[in-house]
């Protein structure tokens, strides 16, 4: 695993993405996280695309990412203390905080609720992208750049498999920055605009209908994804009824959050606004996920082949598997949440019927890795029986 301070960025390729977005178009771009489908977080035209091209449903709020030192204020109101606090600990970093939105972010953003989330990536590529458009001051709404209900993509390359009809090359890339710059500079003379160029929303290619046709998407490479799950998502939109509510656990606990603000989060309650991460069913590759604690496993394993039954492994102990069929993960959290969706990425085209996973340690620092992996596994309950017995 590469440390962040040495990603290389390609500031060409940041250049002619942050000129991209500028027009409206698409840019999947990494974060410490996991990679996010970026647009104008101001132009609602852009946002829509972002829409049109996940398969997403429309009333799902998006995250707006800032630069690092970003005026907060001109984003939301009623600034919370907390958040102050929670913004000079964990920024940049993966922590995303819901306040209240400001009246100009679009209602394609907030899906129509009165919050916003926000977060400041710590990607080293992100951060030149964030700064490079529109000087460090715009805000890129972003979820993370897969097929709507799919596992969310750690590396480049996961991108371009998820999205492999739209994504630009290096020519057309080229060629949608040089026409941006164009229009840039024709808007600040007072005449045209960006519309019209390959990529940009509300031009020649956007979407007919409801699929994504004619969308065009710039990728950012950065390697892979430090993190590896999605940022912890903390509420602070109604503390004075509500306390600080944990939406979704993340690489920054609940103690972490505690030990800066001095009160414990609590968890959602059913009214809480839905998080599409707190969806059951998220983050599912194709073949079914079954959790198996690993003492059962070796039995599992065994049955299942004697039924001729092709089973994929994701496993943390020593474990008996078959070569190419399996995916030893580190036993410390952070280790493996980092390596996680590339694990079901990867056990998924091996082409299995059926990707067991050995269940995790139950520590409160495991939270996010069994929480992915739970929604992962949802409406698989009994699979393992069911193979068994047919
Ligand atoms: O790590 C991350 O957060 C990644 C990277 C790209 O930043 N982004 C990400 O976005 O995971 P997405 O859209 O896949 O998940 C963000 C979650 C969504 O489930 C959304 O419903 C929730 O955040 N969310 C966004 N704005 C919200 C709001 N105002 N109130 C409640 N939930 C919100
Ligand atoms: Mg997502």
């Amino acid at each position: 695993m590469s440390e962040p301070s040495q990603i290389a960025v390609d500031q060409a390729a940041v250049g002619a993405a942050a000129a991209v977005l500028r027009a409206g178009g698409l840019v999947a771009f990494p974060t410490e996280t996991v990679y996010g489908l970026g647009a104008d977080a101001e132009n609602p035209d852009a946002v829509a695309a972002i829409y049109a091209a996940k398969g997403r449903p429309q009333d799902h709020p998006v995250i707006v990412h800032v630069a690092p030192g970003a005026d907060l204020d001109y984003w939301v109101t009623d600034i919370p203390e907390a958040a102050r606090q929670l913004v000079a600990a964990f920024w940049p970093g993966p922590l995303t905080l819901i306040l209240k939105r400001a009246s100009h972010i679009p209602d394609a953003v907030s899906g129509g609720q009165d919050t916003v989330g926000m977060r400041c990536p710590s990607h080293p590529v992100a951060i030149a992208l964030l700064s490079a458009f529109k000087g460090g001051k715009g805000g890129v709404a972003a979820p993370s750049a897969n097929k709507f209900g799919n596992v969310s993509p750690t590396t480049a390359q996961h991108v371009r498999d998820e999205f492999c009809d739209m994504v630009m090359d290096r020519s057309e890339l080229a060629e949608a920055a040089a026409h941006a710059a164009v229009a840039a500079a024709m808007a600040r003379l007072g005449g045209g605009d960006a519309a019209g160029f390959p990529g940009a929303a509300g031009g020649a290619t956007r979407p007919s209908g409801p699929g994504a046709a004619g969308l065009r998407l710039a990728v950012l490479d950065g390697g892979s994804s430090q993190v590896g799950i999605e940022s912890t998502i903390l509420d602070l939109s109604r503390l004075a009824t509500h306390g600080p509510v944990l939406l979704r656990p993340g690489h920054i606990g609940a103690q972490d959050i505690a030990d800066v603000i001095g009160v414990m989060p609590n968890l959602p309650d059913q009214g809480a606004p839905r998080a599409s991460g707190t969806l059951e069913s998220h983050y599912a590759p194709k073949a079914p996920v079954a959790l198996v604690d690993g003492a059962r496993l070796p039995d599992v394993m065994r049955r299942l082949a004697a039924k001729g039954r092709k089973a994929a492994v994701i496993h943390y102990t020593q474990q008996n598997t078959q070569p190419g069929l399996h995916q030893a993960m580190p036993a410390d959290a952070p280790g493996y949440a980092f390596g996680l969706y590339a694990a079901l990425r990867a056990m998924d085209q091996t082409g299995a019927e059926l990707i067991l996973v050995e269940t995790p340690p139950q520590e409160t620092n495991w939270l996010g890795v069994n929480d992915r992996l739970r929604r992962a596994a949802h409406g698989s309950s009994g699979i393992v029986e069911m193979f068994l017995r047919s």
